[in-house]
C-alpha cells in the first residue's frame, strides 16, 4: 500500500522534476488577507502572485497546503465525522503557475502524474474530466492531449466549473477530474449517470483552475495581465483512491488518529469502541478529524475564545468532546491524541513538532475549562433527549433549549448535537423566538421599574441635588439646602451634633449599585463637619451623614465640599476592577454568568453571580490573569448618557436587581465590557494597578460570590503575606518554595511526637517499660533488677526511668540497658544507699561496658556508660545479670 506521505512526496517531486518550486505550506492564518478566516485552498497565498502585485523569484510552485473549511454549502460542521468525506482540516496538494504554463500544460502534468504507472498509476478508463461549458480549448486539449474519448469527458455550468477565491481575487474556469468507483448502493436516478450526480459515483479528486480574471468587488470580470494555473487536490480523498478505501478515515491519514482514540476510549470506559460502525465509527471519526484541525490550528498561533478564529476552535474542540463523552472518555483526551497527530504529520510539517507541549497544554486547559462548564449541562440535555424519545417525540422544543443556554451555557450547537444523537429535530425558530423575547423582556423590566421613582421625584420638595463627582470632581462650593437631626428639619447642627445635610449639587457619591457613599469633610465660614457617609434619600438626593467638629452648620450655607480623595480613588479603582472581573467571567467561564449583587469599597470588591458550580482553580487563574492583562493594556473607560433603550439594544449589560431610569449611564471599555452603570470610573483601565482575586466560593444554589483588592491594597495584602512568610522561614530555616514542604513535615513530626507521649503516658502510668516489681529477683540477700532494654528514649527519660524503679525498689541494684540512635547503647547502674559499700554503682557499670566496648564510670550510687551496639542487645542484657550476679556474690563474700 503506498501511503499518504509517499503519496504527498511523489506530488512534491513530481513538480519538482518538472521546473516547479516546492513552497511551504502557509499558516492556516492567513497572514496578510483580512478576507479570509482561515486559509482554504493552496493558492491563497499566491494571490498577490496572480494579480501580478508580489513577484515571485520563481513562476512555478508546488505545494502541500494545510487548509481549514467549517462553513460553505459543503462543510457543514455537522456533517464532518459522519460521511466518508467531510473535513473541518485537510491538505492540499496543488501546482501554479504565475504567467508561464497554462491549460495545456497543466492537463499534460496532471495526467501523466495521475495515470502514469511510474507515479500514481490510476487506470485511465476508471478517470472523467469535466470543463467550462463555454471552455472549447480545455475541452480539446483533453481530447487531443491525454486522448479522453467524449464519453467520459462534459461540460458544466458555472457552479461546478468557474472557480472563484470569494467575492472578489483571481478567478476562471476550471477542469476537474474525477474517479468513477463503479454503481454506488444509492440507485441512480439520472440516466447516463455522469460527473455531477448526487450518487456518489463519481469522484472529484482533482480541480485544475486556469485563472484569467480579478473579480472585482461590483462583479465584473478584468482579465489578468498573466494567465496562470492554480491546481488542487485532497491528499485524504487522493490517497482513498490510491489505497483502495471507500473512506478517507481509512486512510493512513486517519487510521493511527482513530487507533489511539479507541484505546482511550477503552482505557476509561473499559469497553474498545468499534472503529467499523455505527455510533462508535462517527464518534471516532468526528475526534481524528476534529482533533487535526485542533492541533493544526493551536500550532498555527490560534486560541480559544468566543469570536472569530478562536471561537471556531472551542466550537470544534466542544464537539469533539461532546463525542469523546458519547465514548466514555470523561477526562481530557485531546491533549494525548494531538501527541499523535503531530507524530504522523510532522515529517511533512516540521515546525509542529515545537510546538508540541503548547498545543498539549492549550487542549487541556480548554478541555478543563469546557469539562467544568458543561458537565451539568449536557447531562441535562441527555436526560432531555432521552424523556423526550421515551414519550415518542420527535423535537426539542425551541423554549427548552433556550433554557439550556440560558441557565447552563450549553450552546446551541451542542443541543442540536444531543438531538441528532437521538435522532431528535430542535425547534431552532422557537430557540430565537425565546431569545428575542428574552431581550424585550428584560428591556421592558427595566422600564417598569424605573417608572414609580420618576414619580416619587416629581412629588419632592427639593426637587434633587445634582453629583457632579464623575469626572474627578472631588471638591465643590455648594449650598446647604436642609439639615436633618434625626427625622426633624433643623436650622442648624452644633458643634458635636450628629446630622443628615442636603447641599444644593455635591461632588459627594451616594451608595449606590454596590459602591459605597463617599466620606469627607463639609468646611463653613461658621463650622466644619466630617461626613462619615452619604446615602440617598432617594434617587437623585444624597444625604451626607455628618458629625459637626467645631463650629455650627446652618441652612444657607456656602460649605466647600471635599470628597476623600484617596478614599474615592480606591474605590474607584474597585469600581473599575468589578467592571473587569464581569467581563472577565463571561469570557472565560461563559456569556450565561450573570451578575447577582456586588460591592464597591475602597479598593476592594465583591461580585456575585450566577453559576451553577465551583470554579475551578485553573479557570479562577484565568479569570484573574484576564482582568489583569487589560488593566496592564491600560485600555480607555468610556461614560456616555443615553436612553435606556438605546443602551439595552447597543448591548449594555445590565443588572436586572438595580433600578434604573430612562435615562442611563453606560460605562465602556471598548471591546472589552459594556454596563449599565452610576458609579465613578476612572478614565482608563491602568490606574487600577493591581486587582487579586481571593477564591471564589458559592453563596446560595447556583450563586458564587468572589472577593478582589485592587490597588494600593492589594499591594498590602501581598506585602502582609511575604511578611508573614518571612517568618515562616526563618523559623524554618528555609528558603520560601521548600517552606510549605517543611512545615507539612514539622507538623507530622509534631503529630508523631504527640501520638509518641500519649502512648508514654500510659506506659508510664500503667508501670510498663519500666520493669515490673515481679522482675526483681534476689541474689545473696541483695534484691536486682534489670528491666528489660529500652528504645526510643531519650538521656533524660531514661534517668526518669531509672529514678522511678529506684522509688519503687528502695533497697537494691538497678541496672537499665537502652538502646539509642544511631547504634548507640547505654547502661546505667544504680545501687541503694544501704548497699554502700560493698557494692559501687561505677564499679558495676565498669564490669558491664565491655559487653558493648563502652566506657563509662561514676558515682557509688549511680553511674552511667556508652557503647555501641554489638549484636543482640537481649542476650547482652542475660549476660549483664549473670556479670552482676557474680559481683554480687563476690562483694557479699558468697
Ligand atoms: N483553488 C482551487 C480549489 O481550491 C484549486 O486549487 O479548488
Amino acid at each position: 500500500m503506498i501511503t499518504a506521505t509517499e503519496i504527498r512526496r511523489r506530488f512534491l517531486s513530481f513538480f519538482e522534476e518538472h521546473g516547479h518550486q516546492v513552497v511551504s505550506s502557509s499558516p492556516l492564518v492567513p497572514a496578510q488577507d483580512p478576507t479570509l478566516l482561515f486559509t482554504n485552498a493552496g493558492m491563497n497565498q499566491f494571490k498577490d502572485t496572480f494579480l501580478g502585485r508580489e513577484p515571485r523569484p520563481y513562476v512555478r510552485a508546488a505545494t502541500s497546503q494545510k487548509c481549514m473549511r467549517v462553513s460553505g454549502k459543503h462543510n457543514d460542521l455537522e456533517q464532518v465525522g459522519r460521511t466518508p468525506r467531510h473535513h473541518t482540516f485537510f491538505e492540499m496538494l496543488g501546482n501554479f503557475s504565475f504567467g508561464d504554463y497554462f491549460k495545456k500544460d497543466a492537463i499534460a502534468f496532471g495526467w501523466d502524474l495521475l495515470t502514469s504507472p511510474s507515479h500514481y498509476g490510476l487506470p485511465k478508463d476508471k478517470l472523467f474530466v469535466t470543463v467550462f461549458r463555454e471552455d472549447d480549448e480545455a475541452y480539446d486539449l483533453w481530447r487531443k492531449g491525454p486522448g479522453v474519448p467524449e464519453a467520459r469527458l462534459a461540460r458544466l455550468g458555472e457552479a461546478d466549473n468557474f472557480w472563484s477565491m470569494g467575492e472578489t481575487g483571481p478567478c476562471g474556469p476550471c477542469s476537474e477530474i474525477y474517479v468513477d468507483r463503479g454503481k454506488q448502493p444509492i440507485a441512480c436516478t439520472v440516466s447516463p449517470c455522469a460527473p455531477g450526480c448526487d450518487c456518489g459515483r463519481f469522484m472529484e479528486i482533482w480541480n485544475l483552475v486556469f485563472m484569467q480574471y480579478d473579480r472585482q468587488a461590483d462583479g465584473k470580470l478584468v482579465p489578468l495581465a498573466r494567465t496562470g494555473v492554480d491546481t488542487g487536490m485532497g491528499l485524504e480523498r487522493l490517497s482513498a483512491v490510491l489505497q483502495g478505501v471507500e473512506s478517507n478515515y481509512d486512510t493512513d491519514l486517519f487510521t493511527p488518529i482513530v487507533a489511539a482514540a479507541a484505546r482511550l476510549a477503552e482505557e476509561a470506559s473499559g469497553r474498545r469502541p468499534d472503529p467499523s460502525q455505527g455510533d462508535d465509527r462517527v464518534g471516532l471519526q468526528v475526534i481524528a478529524d476534529h482533533v487535526r484541525a485542533l492541533t493544526f490550528l493551536i500550532g498555527d498561533g490560534v486560541v480559544p475564545g468566543n469570536d472569530g478564529r478562536g471561537y471556531v476552535l472551542r466550537r470544534i474542540l466542544r464537539r469533539a468532546i461532546r463525542f469523546g463523552r458519547a465514548l466514555g472518555m470523561e477526562r481530557p483526551f485531546l491533549g494525548t491524541l494531538s501527541g499523535t497527530v503531530i507524530e504522523l504529520m510532522e515529517p511533512a510539517y516540521p515546525d509542529l513538532s515545537a510546538h508540541r507541549t503548547a498545543i498539549a497544554a492549550t487542549l487541556l486547559r480548554e478541555e478543563e475549562r469546557f469539562a467544568g462548564t458543561l458537565a451539568i449541562g449536557l447531562a441535562k440535555v441527555e436526560a432531555l433527549a432521552a424523556a423526550l424519545r421515551k414519550d415518542g417525540k420527535g423535537t426539542i422544543p425551541g423554549p427548552e433549549a433556550f433554557r439550556l443556554y440560558d441557565t447552563f451555557g450549553v450552546p446551541f450547537d451542542l443541543v442540536k448535537d444531543v438531538a441528532q444523537a437521538w435522532k431528535l429535530d430542535v425547534d431552532e425558530p422557537g430557540f430565537e423566538r425565546e431569545m428575542e423575547e428574552q431581550r424585550s423582556r428584560s428591556r421592558k423590566g427595566m422600564k417598569e421599574i424605573a417608572a414609580p421613582l420618576a414619580g416619587a421625584l416629581a412629588t419632592s420638595p427639593i426637587a434633587s441635588s445634582e453629583f457632579t463627582g464623575y469626572v474627578n470632581h472631588v471638591v465643590e462650593e455648594a449650598r446647604v439646602v436642609a439639615l436633618l437631626r434625626g427625622e426633624a428639619l433643623v436650622e442648624e447642627l452644633r458643634q458635636g451634633e450628629k446630622g443628615g445635610v442636603l447641599l444644593s449639587h455635591t461632588p459627594f457619591y451616594a451608595e449606590s449599585g454596590g459602591q459605597i457613599g463617599d466620606a469627607g469633610t463639609l468646611t463653613a465660614s461658621g463650622g466644619a463637619a466630617a461626613v462619615s457617609d452619604t446615602q440617598a434619600v432617594r434617587r437623585g438626593l444624597p444625604l451626607h451623614q455628618v458629625t459637626v467638629l467645631e463650629g455650627r452648620l446652618r441652612v444657607g450655607d456656602l460649605v466647600r465640599a471635599e470628597v476623600d480623595k484617596s478614599r474615592r480613588l480606591a474605590t474607584t479603582r474597585a469600581h473599575d476592577a468589578t467592571h473587569l472581573v464581569h467581563a472577565a467571567l463571561r469570557e472565560v467561564v461563559g456569556t450565561h454568568v450573570k451578575q447577582a449583587g456586588s460591592l464597591v469599597e475602597a479598593d476592594r470588591l465583591r461580585f456575585d453571580f450566577t453559576h451553577y458550580a465551583s470554579l475551578p482553580e485553573e479557570i479562577q487563574r484565568q479569570v484573574e490573569d484576564l482582568v489583569n492583562d487589560v488593566v496592564r493594556q491600560d485600555l480607555p473607560i468610556r461614560s456616555a448618557v443615553m436612553p435606556l433603550d438605546e443602551a439595552l439594544r447597543k448591548g449594555a449589560l445590565a443588572f436586572f436587581g438595580d433600578k434604573y431610569a430612562d435615562i442611563v449611564r453606560v460605562v465602556e471599555i471598548p471591546g472589552f465590557s459594556m454596563e449599565l452603570c452610576g458609579g465613578t470610573h476612572a478614565s482608563t483601565t491602568g490606574s487600577i494597578g493591581v486587582v487579586r482575586l481571593a477564591p471564589e466560593r458559592g453563596i446560595a444554589a447556583g450563586t458564587r460570590r468572589v472577593e478582589a483588592l485592587t490597588g494600593a491594597l492589594a499591594l498590602d495584602e501581598a506585602r502582609d503575606e511575604r511578611r508573614a512568610l518571612a517568618g515562616v522561614t526563618a523559623a524554618l530555616h528555609v528558603d520560601r518554595s521548600a517552606a510549605p514542604e517543611a512545615l507539612a513535615r514539622l507538623v507530622e513530626q509534631n503529630r508523631a511526637l504527640q501520638r509518641e507521649i500519649e502512648r508514654l503516658k500510659v506506659a508510664i502510668a500503667s508501670g510498663e517499660g519500666g520493669g515490673g516489681v515481679e522482675e526483681v529477683r534476689e541474689v545473696a540477700g541483695v534484691r536486682v533488677l534489670v528491666p528489660k532494654v529500652q528504645r526510643g528514649l531519650d538521656k533524660g527519660a531514661l534517668r526518669a526511668l531509672v529514678d522511678r524503679n529506684r522509688e519503687r525498689l528502695p533497697s537494691g541494684v538497678i541496672v537499665q540497658w537502652a538502646a539509642q540512635e544511631e547504634d548507640r547503647v547505654q547502661v546505667t547502674t544504680s545501687v541503694s544507699k544501704d548497699l554502700i559499700p560493698p557494692l559501687h554503682a561505677g564499679e558495676i557499670v565498669k564490669a558491664l561496658a565491655p559487653l558493648v566496648e563502652g566506657r563509662g564510670g561514676g558515682r557509688a550510687d549511680m553511674a552511667e556508660a556508652g557503647g555501641r551496639r554489638t549484636g543482640d542487645l537481649e542476650g547482652v542484657r542475660e549476660k549483664s545479670i549473670s556479670i552482676l550476679e557474680n559481683l554480687i556474690r563476690e562483694a557479699r563474700g558468697q
